[in-house]
């Protein structure tokens, strides 16, 4: 079997670091024009795309902001005429204690939310709006193992923010694989980057790998083959799927 992504334009957000870096890096090797999406990495964003060449740039955008969440979409098309496949990346993970003071809380909420589903919501959105006029194409959202067995209490909002993805994937499957439309979950346990970082800080690796059925944690590598996999068509079938990542935490 042969992947090749030749002719297919991919916006990855987040792509500046973690899990969208490694996500472009594979995309890239197998054929695609990536559109880097960064919010405040921008130099290593564009020593990224200059890496990737095959036309891949560099596109800055805040994700907790709507206009310019719209914006970000504008500028991909713009640049390439056309995409066909958008991978929700980004994401936030911010600790917010029960006892955290009420506005810390509420902006914590509102944050995590804008940021992990409501730039996803409206990017898939218009995404669907250009796919439909252009004969379909592909959305890979990565939520997290956290919207199926929850999290620990500061990181409440976060898996409500993942869970909400979740049910958006699966609903946009439903609702528009007629019009050629396909979206995954893709759903990553512990994974080695600076989001996990806090964790193994405070409890050590060896806590986190214990967890797991495999013997060590999750690299970004390791995710990115199966994001090339379902953006290249070969697994449409599968649309409406959450493909877990996470080291057989579940069957552990
Ligand atoms: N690591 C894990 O253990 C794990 C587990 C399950 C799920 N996930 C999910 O996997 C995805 C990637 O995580 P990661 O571990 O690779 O994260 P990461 O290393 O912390 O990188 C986060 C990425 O999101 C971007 N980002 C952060 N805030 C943003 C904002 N306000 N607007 C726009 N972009 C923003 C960052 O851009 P800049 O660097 O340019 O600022 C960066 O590229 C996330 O959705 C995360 O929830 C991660």
């Amino acid at each position: 079997m042969t992947i090749d992504l030749t002719g297919t334009v991919m916006l990855v957000t987040g792509a500046s670091r973690g899990i969208g870096r490694a996500i472009a890096v594979q995309a890239a090797a197998s054929g695609a024009t990536v559109a880097v999406h960064y919010h405040q990495r921008r130099e290593a964003a564009e020593r990224l795309a200059a890496e990737l060449g095959r036309e891949a740039r560099a596109f800055g955008a805040d994700l907790g902001d709507v206009t310019a969440v719209r914006r970000l979409f504008e500028r991909v098309v713009q640049a390439y005429g056309r995409l066909h496949v958008l991978v929700n990346n980004a994401g936030i993970a911010r600790s917010l204690p029960l006892d955290a003071p009420d506005e810390a809380w509420r902006v914590g909420w509102e944050q995590t939310m804008a940021v992990n589903l409501r730039a996803p919501e409206l990017l898939c959105r218009l995404a669907i709006r250009h796919f439909r006029r252009h004969g379909g194409g592909r959305i890979l959202n990565v939520a997290s193992r956290a919207a199926f067995r929850g999290d620990t209490p500061e990181y409440m909002a976060y898996a409500a923010s993942k869970g909400g993805l979740v049910a958006l994937t699966r609903s946009i499957a439903r609702g528009f694989g007629k019009d050629g439309i396909v979206a995954f979950t893709l759903a990553p346990g512990f994974t080695r980057t600076d989001m996990a970082q806090d964790f193994i800080d405070t409890y050590g690796e060896a806590h986190a790998v214990r967890d797991l059925a495999l013997d060590r944690l999750t690299r970004p590598e390791d995710i990115a083959p199966m994001a090339v996999l379902l953006a290249s068509g070969l697994a449409d079938h599968a649309t409406g799927a959450t493909i877990d990542l996470n080291a057989g935490s579940y069957v552990h």
